[in-house]
C-alpha cells in the first residue's frame, strides 16, 4: 500500500456505532469515510432485485458481471451507486441487511468488492469501517480499532435509527436480526468477523455517542502523533 496515505480501520459487529463515530472522526481529521457495509448491501439489493436468492452462491456469482458498484462523494458524504443509480436508503431496509449478510459470505463477492475498497485507500487518507478491514482489506492500516457492544445495546440503537427513518419494525425483530447477522458474520468461512491481532478493543456499551467519539478521537490523535508526524 502507498505509505503516503494514512488508513484507519474500524471493525466490529453491526450497531456498535462504527459508522456514526467514523463519520464524525473523518470530518474532524479531513479523511474520507468509507462505509464498506454499503457495498455488500448494494450487492445484496442487486440480488433481491434480480429475484436471486442471496444465499445461492452460484446464482449470485453469475449475477456479478451485470453489477456495477461505485462509491462517489458529494460534500464529504458517501454515495453508493448500483449500475449508476444512487441506492441510498434502499440498502438500509431489514431485507437488504439480511441479503447483505448472506452475499458477504460468498468469497467471489468479497473478491469483487476488495478492489473498490483498496483503491480508496491507495488514493486517499481513509477511515474505513467494516468486518475485515484490519484483517484482510487494509492489513497495513496505521490504526486498527475493534468496536463492540452488547447485542441488546446495539439493537436498541439500530431500532431507534430505523424508527427515525420511518422503517416499520419492532425492537424484538431488530434484536433477532442482529443476533442472526452476528452469528452469520462471525461464523462464515470467508473473512469472518474477528479483531486483528494489533487492533485496539473498545466496548461502547452504555456510552453516549459523545463519550465514544471522544475516546476514539484521543486514541487516533495519540497514534497519529506517534506514527505519522501529524
Ligand atoms: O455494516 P453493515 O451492517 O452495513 O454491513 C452489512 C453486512 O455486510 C453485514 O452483515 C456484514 C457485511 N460486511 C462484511 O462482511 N464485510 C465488511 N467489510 C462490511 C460489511
Amino acid at each position: 500500500m502507498d505509505k503516503q496515505f494514512v488508513a484507519i480501520a474500524i471493525d466490529g459487529p453491526s450497531g456498535a456505532g462504527k459508522s456514526t463515530i467514523a463519520k464524525l472522526l473523518a470530518k474532524e481529521l479531513a479523511f474520507v469515510y468509507v462505509d464498506t457495509g454499503a457495498l455488500y448491501r448494494t450487492v445484496g439489493l442487486a440480488a433481491l432485485r434480480a429475484g436471486v436468492d442471496p444465499k445461492d452462491a452460484p446464482a449470485v456469482e453469475a449475477l456479478l458481471p451485470t453489477v456495477q458498484v461505485e462509491l462517489t462523494y458529494q460534500d464529504g458524504t458517501q454515495k453508493v451507486l448500483l449500475n449508476g443509480e444512487d441506492v441510498g436508503d434502499r440498502i438500509r431496509t431489514p431485507e437488504a441487511s439480511m441479503a447483505a449478510s448472506a452475499v458477504s459470505a460468498i468469497p467471489e463477492v468479497r473478491r469483487f468488492l476488495f478492489h473498490v475498497q483498496q483503491d480508496m485507500a491507495l488514493t486517499h487518507n481513509v477511515i474505513m469501517d467494516g468486518r475485515d478491514i484490519g484483517t484482510v482489506v487494509l492489513p497495513d492500516a496505521q490504526i486498527k480499532i475493534f468496536l463492540s457492544a452488547t447485542a441488546e445495546d446495539r439493537a436498541q440503537r439500530r431500532y431507534e435509527e430505523l424508527c427515525q427513518k420511518g422503517i416499520a419494525t419492532t425492537y424484538d425483530e431488530v434484536l433477532a436480526d442482529m443476533k442472526q447477522r452476528d452469528y452469520n458474520d462471525s461464523h462464515r468461512a470467508a473473512a469472518p468477523l474477528r479483531p486483528a491481532e494489533d487492533a485496539v478493543m473498545i466496548d461502547t456499551t452504555g456510552n453516549t455517542l459523545e463519550q465514544s467519539v471522544e475516546l476514539m478521537k484521543n486514541l487516533v490523535k495519540e497514534r497519529l502523533n506517534g506514527c505519522c508526524g501529524k
